[in-house]
């Protein structure tokens, strides 16, 4: 496995790489690896004939007074993981190699960015799209694999392809949770024990709603109610948003109907979780 920190170094790599007909594949990531890394680099690694992951923790994406300082890191844990997986490349630059002086080149994904985690954080997804376009330059992977547990940063960068003709094709793979539900995350490192056995009320509200849908309620209003009423159970956890959207827009829905996206964020202390979960209202009828 190697260890490429230049873009030049890495570009020249995935040139050779395509010119001997590889299939190249890439799990962009901030690093600190947990099982949702894990699963994204063992599918990839079956899908791609070399499979890079970058590790990039994208100051850009970072609004003021989130954590990027504090972000979890871990280099040669991370090293190990992704040779475990059968990585070929990490892609590991730092910032003055990707934002060098005079960086003044963004990639903004309208309408889709101003709802859920667009709204509560404004710029994020202009961060994340235009490091995944400059990602996407450099190494010019055939596959890139995304996490749901992310679903609008998903749909974000899939319209971002689609609008900018770009020529990957993206694969979205499922959450990959702990044995309470709660869905993994670099930032679970934040939480103790406890924390993290009552932050799963997030993951049983998801599947509340999906009761509630099964059960033949089409109301979002009265869906989110009574998540809001479940999450709040936990009385040290401060709700951010839950919503119901289309999965085309991500705009707030009126009626329950075709493919939904039904996604929450809320604070532990400082700690901002987020899960989701997209389901078709009519594959749930009884
Ligand atoms: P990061 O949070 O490190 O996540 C990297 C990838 O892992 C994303 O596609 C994310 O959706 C996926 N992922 C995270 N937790 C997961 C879980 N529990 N199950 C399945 N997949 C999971 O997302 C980012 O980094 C950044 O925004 C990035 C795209 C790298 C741009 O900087």
């Amino acid at each position: 496995m190697k260890i490429i920190s230049q873009i030049d170094k890495m570009k020249t790599h995935a040139r050779i790489m395509r010119k001997a007909g590889k299939l190249i594949g890439l799990v962009p990531t901030r690093g600190y690896f947990h099982g949702g890394h894990l699963s994204l680099m063992q599918t990839a690694r079956k899908q791609c004939d070399v499979l890079v992951t970058s590790i990039f923790v994208n100051p850009i994406q970072f609004g003021r007074g989130e954590d990027l300082e504090k972000y979890p890191r871990d280099i040669k844990r991370d090293e190990e993981l992704a040779k475990s997986c059968g990585v070929d490349i990490i892609f590991y630059p730092s910032a003055e190699e990707m934002y060098p002086e005079g960086f003044s080149t963004y990639v903004t994904v309208e309408n889709l960015t101003n709802n859920l985690c667009g709204l509560s954080r404004p710029g994020h997804f202009k961060g994340v799209t235009t490091v995944v376009a400059k990602l996407f330059g450099i190494i010019k992977p055939d596959l890139a694999f995304f996490g749901q547990k992310d679903a609008q940063q998903a749909f974000v960068i899939k319209r971002m392809i689609s609008d900018l003709e770009m020529d990957v094709t993206m694969k979205l793979l499922p959450t990959v949770r702990e044995k309470s539900g709660l869905a993994m995350s670099s930032r679970n490192s934040y939480l103790t024990e406890q924390q993290k056995s009552d932050a799963s009320v997030l993951y049983k509200s998801l599947e509340l709603a999906r009761e509630l849908i099964i059960n033949g309620e089409r109301r979002p209003q009265k869906i989110i109610k009574k998540m809001k009423d479940m999450i709040e159970s936990v009385p040290y956890i401060r709700i951010d948003y839950v919503s119901i959207v289309d999965t085309t827009f991500m705009k707030d829905i009126f009626h329950v109907k075709g493919e939904i996206l039904i996604a929450v964020a809320a604070f532990i202390g400082k700690t901002r979780l987020i899960d989701n979960m997209i389901l078709n209202a009519e594959d749930q009828e009884k």
